[in-house]
């Protein structure tokens, strides 16, 4: 018994080489039928594949989640084919390292259509469906930079900082229709976009890593995608159903660091 045995889940971006990925598997393990609506079909359908051959269920259906009628016609199909929505997990997202003021506003639209209006828009046409069968669980992906942030890094603490409050909106307005809604704050998680950023400041990834956990986290473990999936797993479980407008880390304890350790 998984403990989303029959629920039906969407998963945007779920196809993501760090987060998206351990989300996915971890809600099929658990029992989920997961939908991953994303950009990058191949990689989806790698993640589909892995889920099947571990005896879960899933589907791939192409969106880009800042295209409301892609959004609207991705989630329609998804309740169409199994009768409901359950669980909307909103982890597509893309990074922006740009000092605010040397960000374009084409850099900025981009960063905010994707990371922002995209979670709103999936949220959008996905919260019709929950009100209608009287359940529902939301579980947004933010960031550890919804709160504190580094240099360069600005425009995507705004965003990530925008989506905890539509989150908590979301929860105040929905819950007497029994729909909730959390935000999960990941720190450094392993994957290839972590890494690629990180190489954006420094040649040497791996001590960057080692050095980060050991300084800025109380639990010197690098976070891996999987330990994402297992919070995302319970959020969206019967286990969690009174628990909405909560900003939740799982970041082996930075933000509760006042200094950085030597
Ligand atoms: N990796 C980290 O350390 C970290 C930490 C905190 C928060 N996050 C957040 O977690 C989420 C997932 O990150 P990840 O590590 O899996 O990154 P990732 O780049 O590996 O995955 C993001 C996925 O989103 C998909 N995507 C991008 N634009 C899209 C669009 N317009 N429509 C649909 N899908 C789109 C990409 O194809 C990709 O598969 C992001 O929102 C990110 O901001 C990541």
């Amino acid at each position: 018994m998984g403990r989303l045995d029959g629920k039906i889940a969407i998963v945007t971006g779920g196809a993501g080489s760090g987060i998206g990925h351990g989300i996915s598997r971890v809600l099929a393990r658990e029992g989920a039928f997961v939908a991953i609506l994303e950009v990058d079909l191949q990689a989806a359908e790698i993640v589909r594949s892995h889920i099947e051959k571990a005896g879960g269920r899933a589907s791939v259906l192409p969106c880009d989640v800042s295209k409301g009628a892609e959004v609207r016609s991705a989630i329609a199909k998804v309740v169409e084919a199994h009768g409901r929505l359950d669980v909307l997990v909103n982890s597509a997202g893309v990074g922006l390292l740009r000092p605010v003021a040397e960000a374009s506003e084409e850099e900025f639209d981009r960063l905010a259509a994707i990371d922002l209006r995209g979670m709103w828009l999936c949220c959008k046409y996905a919260i019709p469906h929950m009100q209608n069968q009287k359940s529902g669980a939301i579980v947004n992906i933010a960031s550890v930079h919804s709160r504190g942030t580094m240099p360069r890094f600005g425009l995507y603490a705004a965003m990530k900082a925008g989506a905890v409050g539509l989150t908590r909106g979301i929860a105040v307005q929905y819950g007497p229709d029994n729909i909730r809604a959390n935000a999960i704050c990941p720190g450094t998680v392993d994957g290839i976009q972590t890494r690629e950023i990180i190489a954006k400041l420094s040649s040497d990834v791996d001590g960057w890593l080692d050095d980060h956990v050991r300084r800025h986290q109380a639990i010197p473990q690098l976070i891996q995608p999987e330990d994402v999936g297992h919070l995302v797993a319970f959020l969206s479980s019967d286990e969690a159903r009174l628990l909405t407008g909560a900003e939740i880390p799982i970041d082996a304890g930075t933000w509760a660091q006042l200094i950085s350790r030597d």
